[in-house]
């Protein structure tokens, strides 16, 4: 059976009890630790920046990954690294030379990743799909958690997937956006690996309970 990797973002943790929070999703069945970066400037909000994450990183027992929305991210690749990323995406809409960029992550030695927004049309990917670690396909416009699913997203999930096998990718998929119980399984049944979940798990009532049934539902 397939496994999909659960990702909890960070971004929904109540940050006035960020260890309490980083302690529970190392109990719990999740795989990833999510962190959004958001600079006010390619995003509309500013989330937290490189003293967080270290803080973070202190007490998260499972990978680091890291979504940067941001502009120009080529000037903290070596930072982000310092601070224990393990992936580093960064957004497709934010880089002028992305294929550069995808270089220079990995060879700081971290997986690269390459984020979509809703518009972004996965095809864009086609010459650079064998460089790329993971594609986080943007389910919400970034920038706040807790919105709703984009439905268009299954769409493009089935043609990224279809893209990788064609290409011989070893590409992971991500979806991040209004993941929810309701999604779940028809989003890894279309492809994708790994769900990013921030409001769905820790605005629930037993956040580790709900992470175990995100697992099982997705368990194809
Ligand atoms: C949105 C962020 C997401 C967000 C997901 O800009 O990239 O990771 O935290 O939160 P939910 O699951 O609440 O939509
Ligand atoms: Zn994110």
């Amino acid at each position: 059976s397939k496994q999909t990797l659960i990702a909890p973002s960070v971004l929904a943790a109540d940050f006035a009890n960020l260890q309490r929070d980083i302690e529970m999703i190392n109990q719990s069945e999740a795989d990833w630790f999510h962190i959004d970066i958001m600079d006010g400037v390619f995003v509309p909000n500013i989330s937290f920046g490189m003293p967080v994450l270290e803080a973070i990183n202190k007490h998260a027992k499972k990978t680091i990954d890291v979504h940067l929305m941001i502009v120009d991210p080529d000037r903290y690749i070596k930072t982000f690294k310092d601070l224990g990323s393990d992936i580093l995406t960064v957004h497709y809409e934010a880089c002028t030379h992305l294929h550069r960029t995808l270089q220079a992550i990995k060879a700081e030695g971290m997986k690269a990743g390459v984020a979509l927004n809703p518009h972004t049309n996965v095809a864009l990917l086609e010459d650079v799909i064998n460089d790329i670690d993971l594609v986080c396909i943007m389910s919400v416009n970034p920038g706040f958690g807790g919105q709703s699913f984009i439905e268009n997203t299954y769409k493009k999930v089935k043609q990224l997937k279809e893209m990788i096998v064609r290409n011989g990718a070893s590409t992971l998929i991500e979806i991040d956006g209004g993941v929810t119980n309701k999604n779940a399984r028809q989003l890894a049944e279309a492809g994708a690996d790994v769900l990013v979940a921030g409001s769905y798990v820790f605005k629930a009532e037993n956040p580790i309970a709900t992470v175990a049934h995100l697992k099982q539902i997705t368990t194809l």
